[in-house]
C-alpha cells in the first residue's frame, strides 16, 4: 500500500520513489523504477532490501519478536504442535478439529518414499555427512512425481507440499540409518510426527523404542522453533530457485544446501563442536578472546543474528526446553550445558559482544538439547532442514500462487572495460 513518496535528487534529476507500508515493521522505499534512470541499488549481503512482500512470518530484530502468522513463536512452541504449526504456515490460519485431522491424514498418505529410492543411498560413502546425502535425495524425488509438477496448479503445489512434509521425516532418518549401516525403518503412521521420526531413527528390526515423551515433546518444540524464519539465507534461495519455474523439489534441495554453511543451519553442528573444543569453563576467556580477536577468523558459533540485536525469542524458549530435556535424561549436571550458560553469561556481559548487540540465537542451546535426545551431531542441520521445509514451501507456495517475476539481481561492475583478443604469441611474457 503506497503510504508516502520519497524524492532523490541526483545528477540534477529528482526522481520520486513510492514508500509502501506494511502492517508491521519498517516502512519500503520502491526503488523498482531506479533502472529506468540509469541507477542499480548497491546493497551486497542484503542488509537494507526487502526482496519481496509476505504474509507469512514477521521479525522484530531488536524487540526480539518472531510472529508465525501473527501468533508469538514462544506460545506456538508452548501450546501448539508442529504438525499444526505447519497447517498454520502453509494456510494462513489455525486449523479446525476437522481440518487438523484432514491434514494429518493427508500428510500421514505420503510418509513412505518410492522403494527405488533406497538405491541413491548405495552410491554414497558410509562416511558421507548426511546433509549432502539430503541434498541429493530430496532432489532426486523430481524424477518420481511427474504426476505432480505442474507448478501453475494448486492441486499440483498441494501435493507436493504433504510429499515433502512428510517423506521429509523419513529420508532424513534413512541418511541416520544409512550412516551407520543399521536397516532403514519405515514410518508409522499411528505416531506423531516426532515421535514417528525418533522411531525411525532409533528402532531396529530387532528392537522397537519407546522414546521418552518429553523427549519427543522436545524434539516437536524444537521442530517448530524451526519451521520458518522470513527471508533469511536458505529461503532466499528457495525463492530464487522458485523464481526461475524449478518444480519444488528442487527448489527445496537448493534451500538444504544453502542451509547447510555454518553461518546459517550448519551453526548448530558448529556451536556443539566449539563447546567440546573449549572442554572446561576455565578456557571460556581463551576463546571469547579469539572471538573478539579482528585477525582470528573464529566467532562464538550460536552468537549473533543478521536480524536479532537482542536475545533470539527461539533461543529463550530453547533454552527452557534444554533443561527439561537435561533433567529428564537425568543430565541436569551435563558439562556442555554448563559451558553453554557460562559462555553466554560472560559473553552477555562483555562490552564488545554488548556493543555490536551479539546474543545467543537459536542454535547456541539446540545442538546441546538435540545431542541430550540421542540425535548425532552430524544429524543436527538435517534436523533444521527437516524443521524448515515447512518454512520453505510455504515462501514457494506464496510466491508461486500470486503474481512474481523471474529473480535477476544486477550489479557494480568494476572489471576491465572492452579491449581487443590479443593472440597468444603478440602477449608479453
Ligand atoms: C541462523 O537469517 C536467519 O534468520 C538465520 C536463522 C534462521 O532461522 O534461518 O536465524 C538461522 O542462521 C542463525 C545464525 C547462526 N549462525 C551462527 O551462529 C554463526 C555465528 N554468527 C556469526 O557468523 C554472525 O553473527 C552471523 C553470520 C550470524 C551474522 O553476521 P552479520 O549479520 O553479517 O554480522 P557481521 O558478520 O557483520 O558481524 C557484525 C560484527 C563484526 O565485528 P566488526 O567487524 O563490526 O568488528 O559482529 C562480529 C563481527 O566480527 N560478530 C561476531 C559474531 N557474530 C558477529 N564476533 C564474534 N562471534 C560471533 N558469533
Amino acid at each position: 500500500m503506497v503510504n508516502n513518496k520519497a524524492t532523490l535528487k541526483v545528477a540534477g534529476k529528482q526522481i520520486d520513489l513510492n514508500i509502501l507500508k506494511g502492517t508491521l515493521g519498517p516502512d519500503v522505499i520502491d526503488v523498482s523504477s531506479l533502472v529506468k534512470n540509469d541507477y542499480f541499488t548497491y546493497d551486497p549481503g542484503f542488509l537494507s532490501t526487502a526482496a519481496c512482500e509476505s504474509k507469512i512470518t514477521f521479525i522484530d530484530g531488536d524487540k526480539g519478536i518472531l510472529l508465525y502468522r501473527g501468533y508469538p513463536i514462544d506460545q506456538l512452541a508452548m501450546k501448539s504442535n508442529f504438525v499444526e504449526v505447519c497447517y498454520l504456515l502453509l494456510n494462513g490460519e489455525l486449523p479446525n478439529q476437522i481440518q487438523y485431522d484432514e491434514f494429518c491424514k493427508a500428510i500421514n498418505r505420503h510418509t513412505m518414499v518410492h522403494e527405488q529410492m533406497r538405491n541413491f543411498f548405495n552410491g554414497f560413502r558410509r562416511d558421507a555427512h548426511p546433509m549432502a546425502v539430503m541434498v541429493g535425495v530430496v532432489g532426486a524425488l523430481s524424477a518420481f512425481y511427474h504426476d505432480t509438477l505442474d507448478i501453475k496448479n494448486p492441486e499440483h503445489r498441494v501435493v507436493s507440499a504433504f510429499r515433502l512434509i512428510a517423506k521429509m521425516p523419513t529420508i532424513a532418518a534413512m541418511c541416520h540409518k544409512y550412516s551407520v549401516g543399521q536397516p532403514f525403518m519405515p514410518p508409522q503412521n499411528h505416531m506423531s510426527y516426532a515421535e514417528n521420526f525418533l522411531h525411525m531413527m532409533f528402532s531396529t528390526p530387532c528392537e522397537e523404542t519407546k522414546p521418552n515423551p518429553i523427549l519427543v515433546r522436545a524434539l516437536d518444540q524444537i521442530l517448530t522453533l524451526h519451521a520458518d524464519h522470513e527471508q533469511n539465507a536458505s529461503t532466499s534461495t528457495v525463492r530464487l530457485a522458485g523464481s526461475t519455474g524449478a518444480n519444488p523439489f528442487a527448489c527445496i534441495s537448493a534451500g538444504i544446501a544453502a542451509l547447510w554453511g555454518p553461518a546459517h543451519g550448519g551453526a548448530n553442528e558448529a556451536a556443539l563442536n566449539m563447546l567440546h573444543e573449549i572442554g572446561d569453563s576455565s578456557r571460556i576467556p581463551k576463546y571469547i578472546a579469539r572471538a573478539k580477536d579482528p585477525n582470528d577468523p573464529f566467532r562464538l558459533m550460536g552468537f549473533g543474528h543478521r536480524v536479532y540485536k537482542n536475545y533470539d525469542p527461539r533461543a529463550k524458549v530453547m533454552r527452557k526446553t534444554c533443561y527439561e530435556v537435561l533433567e529428564a535424561v537425568g543430565a541436569h549436571d551435563n558439562p556442555l550445558f554448563k559451558i553453554a550458560m557460562e559462555l553466554e553469561k560472560i559473553a552477555l556481559e562483555d562490552s564488545y559482544f554488548v556493543e555490536r548487540k551479539l546474543y545467543p540465537n537459536v542454535d547456541f542451546y539446540s545442538g546441546i538439547t538435540l545431542s541430550a535426545i540421542g540425535i548425532p551431531i552430524n544429524m543436527f542441520t538435517v534436523i533444521f532442514a527437516l524443521a524448515r521445509t515447512i518454512g520453505w514451501i510455504a515462501h514457494w507456495n506464496e510466491m508461486i500462487s500470486s503474481p512474481y517475476r523471474l529473480s535477476r539481481p544486477r550489479q557494480l561492475y568494476t572489471g576491465s572495460v572492452e579491449r581487443d583478443y590479443v593472440s597468444i604469441n603478440q602477449r608479453s611474457e
